[in-house]
């Protein structure tokens, strides 16, 4: 099956270049308000940072199919001391937009990940009552739903095609709410500085809530995994980025870069430059 992948570089605040409900799934993972390593003083303040994803939430409610999902990868930030409940302020932010808050996922990274110095350290150095520090492994994949979806929709045909594989279903557990994933190291050569998701997370979400041939938008698509996930799954795809300068790592992940001939190269792949 032949598939178009489009970049447009751009705040996803307006999504301007896609029409009404001609999304099929929405995967993405915005920065985490100002996180330590990667987006140090990016928002002004915390109301701006929640106004930036309130808007975003709108206009992907207008672009997404009836009853589709967005699945939005997000997780509560450690700012000096101070923990920002993001992933409850995101809830009711789309919940506040239309979505249908439908379930939540953890995913969890192997035990030795710990990217910020171990807080659990300080028990450690003081084994006494008030000196835990949890070291966190934990991220939270939240699944929200444009009202119900009609599953006579789909052809027959597209169905037999995009059946999901129980073996794999099976062996990696997708059916708990609880996803062991290995992170991206953040000194990948690609994902270097980006805060990339794992492949197998826009991978497993595109295989249980798309169809082939229907289209997946990625709002803030960095290094582009989710483009790559739906090409390799045959599905079109869409991405936002803000940050021009990404547009070669795109392009190379998805190998319409130097290394062409990863793929059939009758897909094709596009860019925009609104910046
Ligand atoms: C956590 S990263 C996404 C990483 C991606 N999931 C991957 O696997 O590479 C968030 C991305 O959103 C971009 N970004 C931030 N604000 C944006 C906006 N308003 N519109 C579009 N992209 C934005 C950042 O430049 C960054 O690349």
């Amino acid at each position: 099956m032949t598939t178009t992948h489009k970049v447009i570089i751009g705040s996803s605040e307006n999504l301007q270049e896609i029409q009404d409900r001609s999304i099929h799934l929405i995967v993405t993972s915005p920065p985490y308000f100002n996180a330590p390593f990667d987006y140090i003083d990016l928002y002004e303040s915390y109301e701006q940072y929640l106004e930036v994803l309130s808007t975003v939430a709108k206009e992907s409610f207008r672009v997404l199919a009836d009853g589709r999902i967005f699945a939005l990868n997000i997780d509560d930030m450690l700012i000096n001391g101070e923990k920002f409940p993001i992933t409850a302020d995101a809830t009711k932010i789309f919940q506040e937009a239309g979505f249908r808050y439908r379930d939540r996922l953890i995913w969890k990274k192997p035990d030795g990940y710990v990217r910020i110095s171990r807080r659990s350290g300080v028990l450690l150095q003081n084994p006494y009552p008030m000196y835990f520090y949890p070291d966190n492994l934990l991220e939270s994949i939240i699944i929200f739903q444009k009202g119900k979806f009609n599953y006579k929709s789909i052809d027959q045909t597209v169905r037999n095609l995009s059946k999901i594989d129980l073996n794999e279903f099976n062996k990696n557990k997708w059916y708990l709410t609880l996803w062991e994933m290995t992170n991206v190291l953040p000194n990948s050569e690609l994902e270097k500085g980006i805060a990339a998701f794992p492949y197998e997370l826009p991978y497993r979400i595109i295989s249980l809530f798309s169809y082939k041939g229907e289209t997946v938008l990625d709002p803030f698509a960095g290094s582009g995994t989710t483009l790559l996930a739906a090409r390799r799954l045959e599905r079109n795809s869409i991405g936002y980025e803000i940050n021009a300068e990404l547009i070669s790592v795109i392009k190379e992940k998805l190998g319409f870069g130097i290394n062409r001939d990863l793929f059939s190269n009758d897909d094709k792949f596009t860019i925009i430059d609104n910046h």
